[in-house]
């Protein structure tokens, strides 16, 4: 069948490990279906600043643009966290998410009853909890001018700009409705209107475009509110969309309702969903090379490829699958459980395992 071209970017710190996991269960998939997965690597965050002097080389930026879909494992660390920003690791994040326009970031939250019990608020609050947020990635206070540290009367000012354009709000607004038409039909948009001017503009936009979907049904919360909500009942969402910096604190409230954020994985999607598909989490430098990293937030992003960029829902739901039943035969690693847990690579050769069983 047709080749896909994908490309793993495993960049830092426990974002290695995962990755090799990621690589294993593709490795699989190649050998054992119908599927034609071309894989390469190369270098991104702390390990290419050492390597080449910068956290996103020009080679791995044209790759990226080449491939049919990117695999990011996770980048930063505190061996880089005293370079200027322009060369830090998470720099080359933020600039692949840019230069892909990947401006539609889906980060769902889904709690298996046999997990429930791993999230540090009550089971029955988060048992078979079903919740998408969906955060705007290119926009907003992140990329918006101007920016930087300034001299102004004797002392130094920070400075970074909230900014959203219409056609910004817009094109995330198609995508949250669209999504939200594809399940529970309830849209809750997340802003700070009452405050500033930028989420003002936001919510015209939203209830204009809600014009056009009259069967989902549009709310609007202040993003305060919203957090507090998400640990009150957080049931009571379907589809949560905002823009960048609420939806990163967001979605870092709803992994913990999963009980890990090495729980939570995300596709980061352009306009025709082509995507970078990247854990939630980051480089764990306090476990990593341990082989204690949770390997299934990597894993369930596999998964989220093959629904949005690669058209193999199947395979998608396979994966989903040989995950639940992981977690049904008990096995858990270190951040899920305090006593026999296994390590990153048992998680991964367990996955893989049911996926066998799956396919024959
Ligand atoms: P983090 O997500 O890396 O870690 C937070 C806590 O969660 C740590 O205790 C860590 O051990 C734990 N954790 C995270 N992922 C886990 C997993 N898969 N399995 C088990 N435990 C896991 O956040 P941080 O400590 O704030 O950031 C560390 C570095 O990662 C920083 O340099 C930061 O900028 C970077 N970061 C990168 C990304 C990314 O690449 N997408 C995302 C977030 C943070
Ligand atoms: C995330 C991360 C990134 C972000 C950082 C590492 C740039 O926290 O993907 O959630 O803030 O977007
Ligand atoms: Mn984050």
């Amino acid at each position: 069948s047709k080749v896909s071209k994908l490309l793993l970017l495993p960049g830092d710190g426990i974002g290695i490990e995962i990755m090799t996991e990621a690589e294993k269960l593709l490795q699989f998939i190649n050998a054992n279906t119908e599927l034609n997965l071309e894989l390469s690597s190369a270098l991104v965050g702390g390990a290419a600043y050492d390597q080449t002097g910068t956290p996103l080389p020009e080679e791995t930026l044209s790759l990226a643009k080449q491939a049919d879909a990117v695999l990011l494992g996770a980048v930063g660390g505190p061996k880089w966290e005293s370079l200027d920003i322009s060369v830090r690791p998470e720099k080359a994040l933020l600039r692949l998410r840019s230069e892909l326009e990947l401006f539609a970031n889906l980060r769902p939250a889904i709690v298996s009853p046999e997990l429930a019990s791993a999230s540090s608020l009550k089971a029955e609050l988060v048992s078979d909890l079903d919740i998408l947020i969906i955060r705007e990635l290119t926009g907003g206070i992140y990329f918006g001018h101007p920016r930087g540290v300034f001299e102004e009367g004797g002392e130094k000012v920070g400075i970074n700009t909230y900014r959203y354009s219409e056609s910004e709000i817009r094109r995330i607004a198609h995508v949250a409705f669209k999504t939200a038409m594809t399940r529970g039909r309830q849209l809750c948009s997340v802003d700070k209107a009452n405050v500033l001017e930028v989420t003002e503009l936001w919510r015209d936009v939203f209830n204009q475009v809600a014009e056009e979907y009259p069967e989902v049904t549009l709310t609007h919360m202040y993003v305060d509110n919203a957090a507090m909500q998400l640990v009150r009942q957080p049931k009571q969402f379907d589809v949560v969309v905002t823009g960048n910096m609420f939806g990163d604190i967001l979605s870092d409230i709803a992994a913990m309702l999963t009980g890990s954020i090495g729980m939570l994985p995300s596709a980061s999607l352009d306009i025709n969903r082509k995507g970078m598909y990247e854990p939630v989490h980051g480089s764990a430098p306090d476990i990593a090379g341990q082989n204690k990293a949770n390997p299934l937030a990597m894993l369930l992003s596999v998964a989220l490829m093959f629904k949005h960029s690669l058209q193999q829902p199947k395979y998608a739901e396979l994966i989903e699958k040989a995950v639940a039943m992981t977690l049904t035969q008990g096995f858990r690693t270190a951040d899920l459980s305090r006593q026999d847990w296994v390590g990153t690579a048992e998680m991964g050769d367990q996955v893989i395992g049911n996926l066998a069983k799956l396919l024959n």
